[in-house]
């Protein structure tokens, strides 16, 4: 099938463009930048350069590729980790521009989709952490994303449900979005790249232990993620999957063992309160409270089978 992938470049899209190409899809890859033209090509896609929040250019781009399959992995999150991002993500530059490629972003490319005919769209969620706070330890797709977020989070999860519900609600042809764990592995924030933007904190024992640690994060490897990616391009049918692992694990679980994958000391003990004034209240939620996030549905519909079932694999053999 012909394949546009808006993030060609991205952590994600790094690894989804060869695995499209492997699978014998024919792949245009957007950027931006110019200078990125070359990474598309050398990852076997053909580059456009565009700017999604630019309504023609999307348009112009998507109709000269004339997809039937369009997949938005859009973020300006990439190597950012600073302390106004995490005390405040409402105010964070990347967090303000992050929440227009969701909403904007993807209205162009819906729009821009719908005009081509293409019959399929594919786009980034979320169920890696803080989006499950109450409900069932193990949350499935029926469960609402956090009716009743911190404040902080609000203007992103709000984003997330805009895109969630535009995507699945297309009537022109199956719409799905998936809500990915957290990356690891070569190109994410946790790998064995020294500049990594989540490990080099471990590694300073900048990244706490809040309160008990129970609340529980899911992962996903980057390559896992890819192909769950590639089995939503070729299969399924509209509606929201989880893309995790089997092994959904609080942080007092697998931040001990991470930070050993990584030959760092183990994480410092922070109490709750001290972690709100330090990190602030997104940052300590995210540590305490969320709920996992069960696969089956992914496995059952998508025919997708992670290869690192668990992190504590992962850690120990695809940090990258
Ligand atoms: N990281 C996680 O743990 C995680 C967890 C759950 C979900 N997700 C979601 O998964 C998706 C993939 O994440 P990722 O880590 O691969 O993201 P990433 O590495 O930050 O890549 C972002 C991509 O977006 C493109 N982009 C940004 N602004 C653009 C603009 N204005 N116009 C055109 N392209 C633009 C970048 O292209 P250029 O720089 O080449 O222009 C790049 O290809 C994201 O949507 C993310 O929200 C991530």
């Amino acid at each position: 099938m012909k394949v546009f992938v808006a993030g060609a470049t991205g952590a994600l899209g790094r690894e989804l463009v060869p695995q499209l190409v492997a699978r014998g899809h024919e792949v245009v890859g957007m950027t931006r930048s110019a200078s990125k033209q070359e990474l598309v090509r050398r990852l076997g896609a053909r580059p456009v350069v565009a700017d999604a929040l630019d309504p023609d250019a999307v348009a112009q781009e998507v109709a000269s590729a004339e997809p039937e399959v369009i997949v938005h992995e859009l973020t300006a999150l990439s190597g950012k980790l600073s302390v106004r991002l995490i005390r405040h993500p409402e105010r964070s530059a990347a967090s303000i521009m992050t929440n227009r490629l969701r909403t904007e972003g993807t209205d162009h490319l819906l729009a821009a989709g719908r005009a081509v005919g293409a019959r399929r769209f594919v786009a980034q969620s979320i169920a890696a952490f803080g989006f499950g706070r109450a409900g069932a330890p193990l949350q499935t797709e029926a469960e609402p994303l956090d009716p009743d977020p911190p404040a902080a989070m609000r203007p992103g999860l709000e984003a997330i449900v805009h895109l969630e519900g535009a995507v699945t609600a297309i009537e022109w042809g199956e719409g799905l979005a998936l809500r990915y764990g957290a990356f690891y592995g070569p190109g994410t924030g946790f790998s064995l790249a020294p500049d990594a933007v989540m490990a080099a904190p471990i590694r300073k024992r900048r990244f706490p232990l809040v309160g008990g640690g129970g609340g529980v994060w899911s992962f996903v490897h980057i390559e896992d993620a890819a192909a769950a990616t590639v089995a939503a391009v070729e299969h399924g049918q509209s509606g929201v999957y989880n893309i995790v692992d089997d092994e959904p694990a609080p942080v007092r679980e697998w931040l001990p063992a991470l930070a050993s994958a990584l030959n760092a000391k183990p994480p410092r003990r922070m109490p709750r309160w001290l972690a709100r004034l330090v990190a602030g209240e997104m940052a300590t939620v995210m540590m305490t409270e969320p709920k996992g996030a069960s696969n089956e549905k992914a496995k059952r519909e998508l025919g997708w089978q992670p290869r690192y079932t668990s992190w504590r694999l992962g850690f120990a053999q695809g940090l990258g």
